[in-house]
Formats: C-alpha cells, structure tokens, sequence
C-alpha cells in the first residue's frame, strides 16, 4: 500500500463535489491546525457557499455525507464550516505495517523515470578546498541520492575547475621559484606539494592584479596547457593529480561521492566542434579580439542615459554576451561548460542537468544555458537547472570567515565538526571513537545546511547545529541509536503493530507526512522539508518513548506492538538521513 493519504482525500473529495455539483478547483486539502481534533481539514465550503449563495455549513455536511464511506478516514464538519477529517486506526495500522515491510512505502515513485546528471563540488585544482565549496557537495549528495530514491537513473559529475587561467598563474609563480627546472631541461626539479600549491597560488593570484608582464606570461602558458603543449601538459597533469587526491579526501570525509571525477579539461574533445556550431550558425561576433555570443533578450541591455561622455554606458537588465574564446584563443569557463553539455548528451542523453552552484553565478548559467540552446547543442526538452544556493554566513550576517577574517579552508571547518562532536560526546562519556565523532559532526553540517530552504543564507552555528537536542542531524542520530538499543533490549521481539494512544496516532501520522515531505522536497529541489518532518518524527518518537514503557509492560501483546512500531521509526529515520547523506550510528 501507498501513504498516498492526500491523493486518496483528493479523489474522494473530487467524486463528492461532481456529485453535488461543486467546481471542483475549489478542493483544498490541508493539514489540520489542531492535530488533537483531526488530520486534515478541507475548507472548501466557504468559497463554495459564496460562490452558489448558500449557507456554508449546508455545504459542509453534505460534503461529509458523500465522504462517510470512506475506508480510511472519518469526516466531520466543525463549526463554522471545516470538514475535519481523521484517520482510522485501522488505517494508521496498515500504514504503519507497510512501512515495516518495507520503508520505501514513503516513497512516490514518478511515472516518468529519467536520466539526470547532476555536477556539483565543483572544487578548482590547484587551490585548496575553501568555504565556497562546502554547500555544492552537501547539497549536491543529497539531491542525488533523493533522485535515485525516485528511481531515477542518476550521475554525479565533480566537474573540477581545471581548465582555467589558476593553472597557468600557478605554473608560472612556480617557474620562477625554482621548482620546475627538470621539467625545462634546465636541472632538477624541487618536490611540490599541497603546502607549495597553497603558498604559490595566491602568490601569483597577488601578482597579476599589479603586474602585467607577469599576467601576460600566465595567460600565455594557461593556452599552451589547453593546446597540450610540452613540458607544460606534464607539470599541468602532475598539478592535477596532487590536488585531486586532497580533494577526494575531503569530499569522503563529507560522505559525498562521485560518479564521474571529471574536470573541465574533460571537455576538451568537444571545445572546437563547439565554436565551430556557433560560427556556422552565425551567431558569434568579435569584441575587442575575443569570440563572443549574444545571449540578451528583449527587454535586456537597455542603455541608460549618460550624464557625460566620460562616463562609462550602463545598462538596465543587463545581459553580457558570452565570451568562448579569449583574444589569445584561450577557452574560458563558459566554453567549457557548454562543451560539457555536448560530452554529456553525447555520454548519457540526459532528460535534466542540475547545476548545484552558488546563486552568484546566475547570470552566468542564464547565458549558458541560453546559447546552449540557441546552438541546438541541448535539445528543447532538456531541462537544464541551476540550483543556486545561498551564502553560509558568520553570526555577524555576512559570509562565514576566520577571525583575522581570511576564507576558511574547508579542512579547517571539518576539524572544528569534529572537535565539536568529540566534546559533545565527551560530556555523554563516549570517548576514543574518532569514526562516532566524524559521522556526529558531519550529521550536524549537513542538516544545519539543508534544513534551510536551497536559496537562502544561514548562520553557520556550531553549537546550534551540534547539540543533541532540538532540530539537528545529532538528535535525529540520537533518537535513532536509542531505538536502535531499545530494540537490542527488547530482543526485537516484534509483533503486530496496533494503535491505542495518541502517541502511536501522532507517529503514524508524522510518518504519512513524511511521505508528502520526499514528494516536496523533490519537486524543490530542496531537502528542508525532508528535514522538518526527520524531526517532526523523531519528536513524535520521543514523546511515545517518555510516556510509554515499553520493556515493562506486561501486555505481550502490546509489548511487540510498541517494538514494532519503534522499528518502523527507526526505519524511517534511517531511510531520512541517509537520503540527506548522513549515518546513523548504532549506538551514541
Ligand atoms: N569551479 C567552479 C567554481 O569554483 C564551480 C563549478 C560549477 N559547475 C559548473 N558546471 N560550472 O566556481
């Protein structure tokens, strides 16, 4: 059985108003707003009533006439004119059976399944993860891992920025520290490693903002490594291969896989038949020695009134063409990225591509996807989207930063989750278990970030997020590892689930809106939901746990029924979490 509850109330609902005659757009369906009274409440019998000219309570009882054969629910009309409706026991039983058996119950699996690449990390070679990189991963893992929920066909791409002028700015700051030498012929090499790239990258990041030569010389070798030329695709490959493997590292410890460790380099293959379908369709032009695309719409780049000559054009909306080469015929990150999409469709004909990046880069995937479309190269139907995120900021407001007030690398926010968890687990007397400490920290990462709605900012609250109460991955954890062992006491002795308390009630009920939170969730593209209704549950299972004995009571019966219906949350909980990305530990 599904826990399609709503479907069911739609479908009874819209039988009854065909019946009586009623427009049927004026069904609604909402959770009830006193939870001791009823599930669900429609209030459909104020419109109708203004909209025939009849008394509304009239409406209602009719309504609830044509509804008291339902199987599953009872409904009642309420004053002034609320059709409330709830639950049958033996219905919440059924549930709750489903869901032991099997807790994809709680999933609606779409009739449509399609393939769908999803890219995110998105980590840049040669520079080490910061605090900008930390969002993409965590959503981007739990997006995919919904998606296969859904049975959808689903590859994840870390598209790592390897393409770009970082690499030619860092091989040539290297170059002229001395580290290269073997690569030219000219004496022998100096051992680089990830320190080295840490230091000589911002370096020369420094450097081209002031020195134009040097600038110059980094554009120059950024092209030779795109035209594959010797020794720099050697020392580029080599780079490459060092960053990467820290890269990997940090993304396990986030519990975030890859199915494709691809980089922008991948697309190298595609990047002239790519310029080369916007040349023949004529869409491209020169600006200023570069190949550019037009991309704007009506209504975009209407130039603003100049006050003098001097002063630079402006524009109201203003949409920039997108630039796919460069003066000295370099590939930029656009180019990249639309070859991309040409490697992908031709690799896996995606139905849908998610782009799982900070909101700042919207423009950019506008003009993206814009000319990718204009090309033909992403065919009409494909739905190319970018979940743009927002900013994880500091308890002053603005993006999260050391104290000096330097970006935080991204190792250093996963020390702080695990010295954080270790203390916690410290004061509830687990010491010595560095993998409890990890999986605890990183629960409290993730849920402090996805129980927020994908677009918006958040504080980055350590203490918050960590705590073993109130919404936080942490107490999901903890009320499932204390299931976990009650269960072990109990002998998993577990029977046939009855309702009898409101407690048992209300977990049934937080579970069949569990199941509406995955179909919200998806549809968002946005686990907040997911995560209200994680805690929601785990509060109903607290509240059965401290009013209910379980391994006392005396009732065989019974007993089995509350170790069956712990089980079912602690299913439940677990298939949450895991959808989100975090571990449930057994015991914590
Ligand atoms: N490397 C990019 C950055 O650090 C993010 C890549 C996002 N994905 C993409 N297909 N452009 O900003």
């Amino acid at each position: 059985m599904a826990l399609i509850v709503k479907d069911i109330l739609y479908k009874k609902l819209e039988k009854a108003f065909e019946k009586l005659g009623y427009d049927k757009e004026l069904i609604t369906i909402a959770y009830a707003n006193k939870p001791e009274v009823a599930d669900y409440q429609c209030n459909s019998a104020f419109a109708i009533a203004k909209k025939v000219g009849k008394n509304p309570v009239e409406i209602a009882t009719k309504i609830a006439e044509e509804l008291s054969t339902a199987e599953e629910f009872d409904a009642v009309v309420s004053m002034p004119a609320f059709i409330n409706i709830k639950l049958k026991d033996e219905f919440l039983m059924q549930v709750a059976e489903a869901v032991l058996e099997d807790e994809e119950s709680l999933i609606k699996k779409p009739e449509r399944k399609m393939t769908v690449v999803l890219d995110y990390g998105g980590a840049n070679v040669a520079k080490e993860l910061h605090i900008g990189h930390l969002r993409s991963p965590i959503i981007g893992e739990a997006l995919y891992r919904l998606y296969k929920l859904m049975g959808h066909n689903v590859i994840s791409d870390t598209h790592l920025g390897d393409w770009g002028l970082q690499m030619g700015l860092t091989i040539a700051q290297l170059e002229e520290d001395g580290y290269l030498e073997g690569y030219f012929g000219r004496g022998k090499n100096k051992e680089i490693t990830l320190d080295t790239l840490n230091e000589e990258y911002p370096k020369a990041s420094k450097r081209k903002a002031v020195e134009e030569a040097f600038k110059q010389k980094a554009e120059k070798y950024t092209v030779y490594i795109q035209k594959k030329q010797e020794p720099f695709w050697t020392i580029y490959t080599d780079i490459r291969n060092l960053s990467v493997e820290k890269i990997k590292d940090n993304y396990l410890t986030l519990g975030c896989h890859f199915d494709l460790w691809y980089g922008e380099s991948n697309a190298y293959p595609y990047i002239n038949k790519t310029v080369q379908i916007f040349k023949d369709k004529g869409l491209t032009r020169e600006y200023e020695g570069a190949l550019v695309v037009d991309v704007a719409l009506e209504g975009e780049n209407i130039p603003i009134e100049r006050k003098s000559e001097d002063e630079p054009q402006r524009y109201k909306n203003p949409m920039p063409p997108v630039k796919i080469k460069t003066h000295d015929d370099a590939d930029v990150y656009a180019t990249t990225d639309i070859a991309t999409i040409m490697m992908r469709n031709k690799d896996y004909n995606p139905d849908r591509i998610l782009y799982i990046v900070d909101f700042r880069q919207g423009q950019h995937f506008t003009r993206v996807f814009r000319a990718t479309k204009m090309a033909g190269i992403s065919p009409k139907e494909q739905e190319l989207i970018h979940i743009a995120y927002g900013t994880m900021n500091g308890a002053d407001g603005k993006p999260f930063k050391t104290r000096s007030g330097e970006t935080v690398k991204l190792q250093d926010i996963i020390d702080m989750l695990y010295e954080k968890s270790s203390q916690r687990l410290a004061e509830n007397g687990i010491t010595d278990n560095p993998e409890l400490a990890m999986q605890i920290g990183v629960a409290s990462m993730k849920f402090g970030d996805l129980s927020n709605v994908v677009s918006k900012d958040y504080v980055f609250d350590l203490d918050k997020f960590s705590s073993f109460e109130g919404r936080t991955g942490p107490y999901i954890q903890y009320t499932g590892a204390r299931i976990n062992s009650l269960l072990e006491k109990g002998e998993n002795n577990i029977g046939k689930i009855y309702v009898s308390s409101n407690e048992e009630r209300n977990i049934i009920v937080n579970l069949i809106k569990m199941y509406d939170s995955f179909v919200t969730s998806y549809n968002d593209n946005s686990l907040n939901s997911l995560c209200m209704s994680l805690y929601n549950l785990a509060s109903a299972y607290s509240l059965f746990y401290n009013n209910i004995k379980v391994l006392s009571e005396k009732d065989e019966t019974k007993k089995k029924s509350y170790l069956a219906l712990s089980k079912v949350v602690l299913k439940a909980l677990k298939l949450g979490l895991n959808t989100l990305g975090i571990d449930m530990p057994n015991k914590m």
